[in-house]
């Protein structure tokens, strides 16, 4: 702890010489989400809150993809990525060949991306969504079908919430499709009225014996407003860390499953990302005009 209170201080000071804003994804662990971060929140309300920042400099807390959605909304400003190895599982299953493949294999099908993806994806695609805003997203399009990538399950899951009908692709998110309904029954048996709820990441029959899905930010605010006895987070580890803190009424039980790529942002390589202000997010600009827009169509839509 001595040593986490140190980089605190330092960041702290960093963010006000440097002029800077750090935004933390809420799989963030509480050092970096409750005591460095200025904005925190899911993938949606980081993207939306990077628009309107007047800040020189902003640090991203999260993984590539999230960096790249900020450097593509203020091109003007230097966004630092920590440690640039923070990728996703599931922006590493697609690539923008991919994508010009399914355009050429359903001709005149508009295609969904989550953001979850690299800029050269998001560039072959017509708008992004989020887990938050994933079917409002695909039925504004006004069109019978839609090819929605990367994700299979959060596909399945508005495939299920829509009448349009959805082409998927074979992406998964390497932390929540390891959760299983078996796991589900054994946590409600061992612990009664307990609520479960789950990421639409999760696979199928997981979201199915859940009370509940929802994006990070929505499983917060059912916590927040629903204030359960006993909850179980089907998500990211530091979720739960993160969102007890506000709720000391509610028992958390925690199956963890940690992202790898989160993980890599550390207090320690924020404050050496300030101090040297590297490294920097720089996106090709023929490649992120076309993926800005798919962004600004999404922040159009709205939540
Ligand atoms: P949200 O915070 O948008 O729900 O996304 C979850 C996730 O896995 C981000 O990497
Ligand atoms: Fe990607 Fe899953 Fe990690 Fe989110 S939790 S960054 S979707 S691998």
């Amino acid at each position: 702890w001595p040593v986490h209170a140190d980089h605190i201080a330092a960041i702290n000071q960093l963010k006000k010489s440097r002029n800077a804003v750090i935004l933390a994804h809420n799989y963030q662990t509480p050092e970096i989400f409750h005591c460095v971060a200025d904005i925190t929140g899911d993938s949606l309300a980081l993207a939306q809150r990077a628009v309107d920042t007047d800040a020189d400099v902003i640090v991203l807390a999260g993984v590539h993809f999230m960096a790249e959605t900020a450097k593509l909304l203020n091109p003007g400003k230097t966004v630092l990525m920590p440690d640039l190895n923070a990728g996703c599982s599931l922006a590493d299953s697609i690539t923008a060949a991919d994508v010009r493949k399914l355009r050429e294999q359903y001709p005149g099908v508009p295609v969904v991306t989550y953001v979850n993806t690299s800029a050269e994806v998001k560039a072959e695609c017509d708008i992004c969504c989020t887990s938050g805003n994933a079917v409002a997203i695909v039925e504004s399009l006004g069109s019978d079908k839609v090819i929605f990538v990367p994700d299979e399950y959060l596909a399945a899951y508005v495939a299920e919430h829509t009448d349009v009908e959805i082409i998927s692709w074979k992406g998964h998110c390497e932390v929540h499709e390891r959760f299983t309904a078996a796991e589900i029954d054994s946590f409600r048996e061992g612990h009664a009225g307990l609520k479960v709820i789950a990421h639409p990441e999760c696979p199928p029959d997981v979201l199915a014996s859940a009370d509940f899905v929802g994006s990070t930010a929505q499983m917060q605010d059912y916590v927040v407003n629903e204030r359960p006895d006993k909850v179980l987070m089907l998500t990211e580890c530091s979720m739960s860390d993160n969102v007890s803190i506000s709720v000391e009424d509610v028992e958390f039980i925690r199956p963890c499953n940690l992202c790898p790529h989160m993980k890599r942002i550390t207090l320690a390589n924020i404050q050496q990302s300030l101090e040297t202000l590297t490294p920097a997010v720089e996106i090709d600009e023929s490649v992120a005009i076309r993926a800005r827009a798919a962004v600004e169509r999404m922040l159009a839509v709205g939540r």
